[in-house]
């Protein structure tokens, strides 16, 4: 394989690069990470996190002033305590959407006034436990929450402040199981349909229910403005009217996550800075055109700031040439697969691969990346050219992998899920540690 072939800084994390063939993660090879810590593993350079993250939050607070929010990282994309920490120590608030992501927050001390639950179906002890460690804002997605919530801080004497979840009815271009603002979804209360003014209004009448605002997440991995912007316009408009309607405005809209990063190089990623600077202008027009103040904008980045930061690196087990009617494709299985990456299967995802640990001077090949499990759809990459010489003992690493992997992770087989190593400055430590045969068992009677 060329250099020319080897994934270009627009996939790889900002310290990472190929040395002398070596994928080199802030200074560490491949080879060594993978003599230290095994493999197959997650590496995250962790310095270009805090790049990522900061990144966002400047963009929301130059575009957006002092009508800025909170920049949540959603931690749905990837939660350990560590990460918690990092997110505290950014500056960041953060999005949690399950009781268990709530107690990784709780444990990694963060604080809960910058904390945020979503979900559709939060069950009455995560409310409950989300209520008493003081979590600012539950994002309440239907009519039945609303009455859970406000039963449980009534019987808690607290006042909880919520944003409602609104579907704006957007068809987000992107793969169906990660759009999440047309109709005919789970997620959220319809503008169209009149169920979310409903519920606003029925929340202003009840005593332990503080109502901040709404919020929608259109989809994920989108990768133009105007799925957004179209939301925001609908979103204002219905802000109006329920002003109008009940004389009470709107202070806090947040917009969600969703923003698209490079997988493969054919992939572009939306800058934080134009899309982000864009849509506050677009929710500052829109305001203004309607007659409403406008009001304060959050967001929630959760794909954008994990996923560039991280990769994986396989350790590869068996190669097979398979002669097809169509030419023959090279079968290079790794010691991992769908257990740590389910996105290809799931969602056709695309990724980027390369050896990892030499140069091989032989021509590429058409080929095909497999994990280790017992089912035909466990791809890691469907279609790519690797050198035909790649042999058992080599590594091959896929950039990319730091959002929906190793948070999506399962141990189908029985395989033990993969460690998180964090590496700044030529120092690689464990963050989340392998998982073992004993971890397994210990559940078993
Ligand atoms: N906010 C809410 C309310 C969300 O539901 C999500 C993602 C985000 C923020 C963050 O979206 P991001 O910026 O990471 O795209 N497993 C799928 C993605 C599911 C996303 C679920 N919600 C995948 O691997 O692509």
């Amino acid at each position: 394989m060329s250099q020319a072939d080897l994934p270009s800084s627009k996939i790889l994390s900002k310290n990472a690069s190929f040395d002398s063939g070596e994928f080199v993660v802030a200074g560490v090879s491949a080879t060594k990470i993978a003599a230290e810590f095994q493999t197959p593993v997650f590496v995250i350079d962790e310095a270009d996190f805090f790049e990522r993250a900061k990144t966002f939050k400047d963009s929301l607070e130059s575009a957006a002033g002092e009508k800025s929010g909170h920049c949540y990282y959603a931690g749905k994309a990837f939660l350990c305590k560590e990460i918690a920490r990092w997110v505290e120590r950014a500056g960041l608030a953060l999005d949690v959407c399950t009781g268990g992501e709530l107690e990784v927050a709780i444990a990694a001390n963060f604080p809960p006034e910058r904390m945020e639950f979503h979900g559709n179906n939060k069950s009455v002890a995560e409310i409950r436990r989300a209520i008493e460690v003081g979590v600012s804002l539950i994002v309440v997605d239907s009519e039945i929450e609303l009455e859970r919530v406000a039963s449980i801080a009534t019987e808690m004497k607290r006042v909880q402040k919520i944003l409602i979840r609104i579907t704006p009815g957007v068809e987000a271009h992107t793969h169906d199981y990660i759009a999440t603002a047309h109709e005919d979804v789970k997620f959220g209360l319809s503008i169209a349909s009149g169920a979310a003014m409903k519920v606003m209004q029925k929340a202003l009448t009840l005593p332990s229910i503080e109502l901040r605002g709404v919020h929608f997440h259109i989809g994920s991995q989108i990768t133009s403005d105007e799925g957004f912007t179209l939301a925001i316009s609908r979103t204002i408009e219905f802000l109006a009217h329920f002003t109008r309607e009940s004389g009470k405005a709107i202070a806090e809209f947040d917009i969600g996550g969703g923003y698209a990063i490079s997988y493969v190089e054919s992939d572009e990623a939306l800058d934080p800075k134009t899309i982000i600077s864009a849509l506050v202008s677009a929710i500052r027009d829109e305001s203004e055109r309607v007659g409403i103040e406008m009001p304060t904008v959050s967001i929630e980045p959760g794909r954008a700031i994990i996923g560039p930061t991280t990769a994986t690196i396989y350790e590869v087990g068996t190669v097979k040439l398979v002669e097809l009617d169509s030419g023959s494709r090279n079968y290079i299985s790794v010691d991992g697969g769908m257990s740590d990456n389910i996105r290809t299967s799931l969602y056709d995802a695309e990724y980027s691969v390369a050896l990892a640990n030499r140069i091989s001077t032989e021509s590429a090949i058409s080929s095909r990346v497999v994990g280790k499990h017992c089912e035909s759809g466990d791809i890691v990459v469907r279609e790519c050219d690797l050198p035909s010489d790649v042999r058992p003992g080599d590594l091959l690493v896929t950039p990319a992998t730091g959002a929906y992997g190793r948070s999506m992770a399962s141990n189908y087989n029985h395989v033990p899920r993969p460690p998180v190593i964090a590496i700044r400055d030529g120092k690689a430590r464990v963050i989340v540690r392998r998982e073992t045969y004993q971890d397994l068992l210990g559940l078993d009677s």
